[in-house]
């Protein structure tokens, strides 16, 4: 997307809501969903179209964990870390993905292809350790599985229900 796609999009979220504080967490979520994360122009804009300050945006999106204010990778791969995975080698999964992709928990990959993340207990701790992919649950996980896993995903290939 150019800078101009960029900000016509921000303008077009932003004038679909009339100018209302209440508005702006619907707002960020809608630019979220527009460019998987916040850009710095659409705080910007956001904040001058509603007359608050910037920072009271800032401060939204860094609390709520579906927005991101750095771009994230088209597949997001979330790593259980709840004490049940933890126990079983959650962190033996982050240590292979770093192997395979050169990431770390936290980052986006430079082709913008992945971003990992580690998150708190996903309610299948009997099924741990738990990575999922997309929305897609890979339970029981061996670390061996996870470049294969990988690569179906890094060719389009994501039907893993
Ligand atoms: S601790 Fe991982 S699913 Fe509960």
């Amino acid at each position: 997307m150019t800078e101009i796609d960029q900000a016509s999009k921000i303008g077009e979220i932003i004038e679909a809501y009339p100018a209302d504080q209440r508005f702006a967490l619907a707002a960020l979520q809608d630019m979220q969903h527009a460019f998987n994360f916040i850009p710095e122009e659409g705080l910007a804009a956001l904040a001058e179209y509603l007359g608050c300050p910037q920072a009271q945006l800032y401060s939204m999106a860094t609390f709520y964990k579906a927005l991101s204010l750095t771009p994230k990778g088209e597949h997001i791969i979330k790593i259980c870390n709840g004490t049940a995975c933890h126990l079983r080698g959650a962190m033996n999964l982050a240590t292979e993905l770093k192997r395979d992709l050169g990431i770390e928990p936290g980052q986006t990959t430079e082709d913008g292809a992945f971003s990992v993340e580690l998150v708190n207990c996903l309610g299948s701790c009997a099924l741990a350790p738990v990575m999922v992919v997309d929305g897609n649950y890979h339970n029981k996980l061996r670390v061996e599985q996870i470049p294969g896993i990988i690569e179906s995903y890094a060719e389009g290939v994501t039907d893993h229900d």
